[in-house]
């Protein structure tokens, strides 16, 4: 996937925009509440039909305007011709997503556009709450497997039922298998294609960790949200009686996590907040690589304010890592004086100055010295 050309109306301060980004690196500069931010939400509307931000998408439409649209030209799936495609959103609720003429859905458009964000959110990969967790294994999950979609929604299906029959109280024992039975004919198919995606994505993730940050392991450990020694039906109906004291079902997928570990240690309470930042930057790279991998395909990185808590020598080292990827970013900074310099003269690099709502390209710093 790759956006060719970028339009941008009434989303936050972006009244209107357009840009021609580069197919590789792209880097967006400006002040405090230029507009940074939201081009990337931008982006991210394009991919998913909402935003990183907020789950209330009238925040994202400009104060007093009617609706939001991104439109964009764009080289999708394997296929290599430039089509439109178009994410609107209107203060009455109404959403169009249009591609080359047609209708999409919400998985058809996130299976069209991947994109994968880093910004200050992305610690709770870390320090944040297990659904975090799963919802990055889920990524994967949907993008490497086509009947991820149908098992992530069948199984929670069956335990929206279960849950609700939970709540009843007295329930019969032929009743609870059966609805055990439909639980465990998702959950197990949802839990191996859970498990193959993190077995394939943790030698990519710790290679690409020993290229941002030296000299420390981190150990990434899959759960699968109950005991795995055991079946889920034996475990199911063992819990049962707890599981109507409590009325909702405490153990399955809906459980899953991942847990990582330092020296022993849990790595949210052992490492550094620079650390931390390239350890989870390297998960969401290593999801980039992976579905390249998998798919021969490129997704797109919006990394918001990516020289924040680190030095210059890890940086540059994120920036290495960023130019040989096959990936388009869009990278955000305040000063753009570091972030131009840290890249090698043959990449191809495209600086945005964004200021008060307006984007212009610009030479990079230097660039008119060297003329
Ligand atoms: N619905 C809206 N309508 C109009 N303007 C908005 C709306 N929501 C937010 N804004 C404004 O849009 C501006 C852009 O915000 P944004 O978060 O993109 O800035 P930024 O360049 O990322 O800044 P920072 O460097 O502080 O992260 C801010 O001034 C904000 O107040
Ligand atoms: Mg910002």
């Amino acid at each position: 996937m790759l956006i060719k050309e970028l339009q941008i109306s009434n989303l936050r301060n972006l009244s209107s925009a357009k840009l021609e980004p580069s197919p590789r690196v792209n880097l967006l500069y400006g002040e405090n509440g230029s507009g940074k931010t939201s081009l990337l939400e931008a982006v991210h509307f394009l991919g998913l039909a909402r935003s990183f931000r907020t789950q209330h998408f009238r925040q994202v439409i400009q104060s007093d305007k009617d609706a939001l649209l991104v439109f964009a030209q764009i080289v999708a799936g394997d296929q290599s011709q430039v089509r439109p495609l178009g994410v609107s959103r209107a203060r009455d609720g109404e959403l169009k997503v249009r591609f080359a003429g047609e209708s999409l859905g919400n998985a058809e458009l996130a299976a069209l556009m991947p994109v994968l964000v880093i910004n200050s959110e992305t610690f709770a990969l870390l320090e944040g709450s297990p659904a975090v967790r799963r919802q990055f294994i889920d990524w994967g999950g949907f993008h490497s497997d086509p009947r991820f979609i149908r098992l992530w929604r069948g199984f929670h299906r069956a335990l929206k039922q279960r849950n609700s029959l939970l709540k009843c109280g007295k329930i019969d024992a032929r009743v609870r298998e059966v609805w055990d039975a439909e639980l465990i004919a998702f959950a197990e198919p949802l839990t191996a294609l859970r498990e193959s995606y993190i077995s394939a994505l943790v030698p990519v993730f710790q290679r690409i960790l020993s290229e941002l940050l030296q000299g420390v392991e981190v150990e990434l450990r899959f759960q699968c949200g109950w005991d795995s020694k055991r079946a889920l039906a034996e475990v199911l109906k063992e819990n049962f009686e707890r599981d109507v004291r409590q009325g909702f079902s405490g153990s399955g997928p809906q459980r899953a996590d991942l847990k990582f570990r330092v020296a022993g240690q849990d790595a949210a309470e052992r490492l550094s907040r620079g650390q931390k930042k390239l350890v989870v930057s390297a998960l969401k790279l290593a999801q980039g690589v992976l579905f390249h991998e998998q798919t021969e395909r490129a997704c797109v990185y919006l990394i918001d304010d990516l020289p924040s808590e680190l030095d210059e020598r890890h940086c540059q080292k994120f920036c290495r890592f960023l130019e040989t990827s096959i990936n388009q970013c869009f990278i955000t900074c305040v000063d753009p004086a570091l972030m131009s310099r840290l890249w090698q003269p043959e990449t191809e690099l495209a600086l945005f100055r964004v200021d008060g709502g307006t984007i212009s390209q610009t030479a990079a710093p230097g660039e008119h010295d060297e003329r």
